[in-house]
């Protein structure tokens, strides 16, 4: 199903976390770069939107924020309830529907590796400006257009249902995602009444070189993922 792209974390949800907590995309190139994007969050309600296992959720609790999160896979919630504990609320929850919290209730958003999940970005960005405080902010983080144009081919113009294949131990999985144009993405965001503030093309960190010396490679070529810091405007 096109609009339920979340069902193969219900299948390697485990070995998602595993992967990720210490995974070159995730724990070194993505989080650092997201966290940075936020700056200080002590003493904020911030709201991660497709909050997978918890580790971001996690983090923002040891920097001082009061965190809620959602998910749309039961098992992803599962692992994030059972790393934050009663810290945290997490809710089963779809990005790509009504969000369950109300007007004005959070005053940064965070949403992870989650977008391309998602076919209708504009219904998606309405939701977390309209659960957002005025001059609140959304920090996401995306695999970038451009590189996924190049490894899938195509127009880069055309708004295509990609799929990737990840070999895991359990087996492999097929993840279904939305390639769009970036200014389709930037657009979604400005006419659900957000401004960009910040638009980062991340560098691999140096800790990749040894770890990870192919990718570290591949990333000194091109940008694996991208991330934006929007502001809400009334
Ligand atoms: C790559 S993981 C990222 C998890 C977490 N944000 C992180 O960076 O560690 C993508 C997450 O998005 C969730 N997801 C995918 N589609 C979703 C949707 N429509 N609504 C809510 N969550 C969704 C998946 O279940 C998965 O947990």
């Amino acid at each position: 199903m096109t609009d339920e792209l979340w069902r193969p974390y219900d299948r390697m949800a485990a070995e998602f976390l595993a992967h990720a907590e210490d995974g070159a995309y995730n724990a070194h190139y993505d989080r650092p770069t997201v966290l940075e994007l936020l700056g200080d969050v002590s003493g904020l309600r911030v709201l991660d939107a497709g909050c997978g296992p918890g580790l971001y959720a996690e983090e923002l609790l040891a920097r001082g924020a009061e965190v809620i999160g959602f998910d749309a896979s039961t098992a992803m919630v599962d692992l994030a309830r059972s790393r934050v504990g009663d810290r945290a609320e997490i809710r089963v929850a779809r990005l790509d529907a009504p969000i369950p919290y109300p007007d004005d209730s959070v005053d940064v958003v965070l949403c992870a590796l989650a977008i391309h999940y998602v076919a209708d970005r504009h219904a998606t960005f309405a939701e977390l400006h309209r659960v957002l405080r005025p001059g609140g902010a959304v920090v996401l983080s995306t695999q970038h257009p451009t590189t996924d144009w190049l490894r899938k081919g195509g127009s880069y113009f055309d708004r295509t249902l990609e799929t990737d294949a990840w070999s895991m131990l359990s087996g492999r999985h097929e993840v279904q995602f939305w390639r769009e144009p970036l200014s389709d993405l930037c657009a979604a965001a400005t006419d659900s009444g957000f401004v960009i503030q910040r638009l980062v093309e991340p560098r691999a960190p140096e800790i990749m070189r040894d770890r990870w010396p192919a990718e570290y490679d591949k990333l000194a070529q091109r940008p694996g993922f991208l991330a934006l810091r929007l502001l809400a405007v009334p």
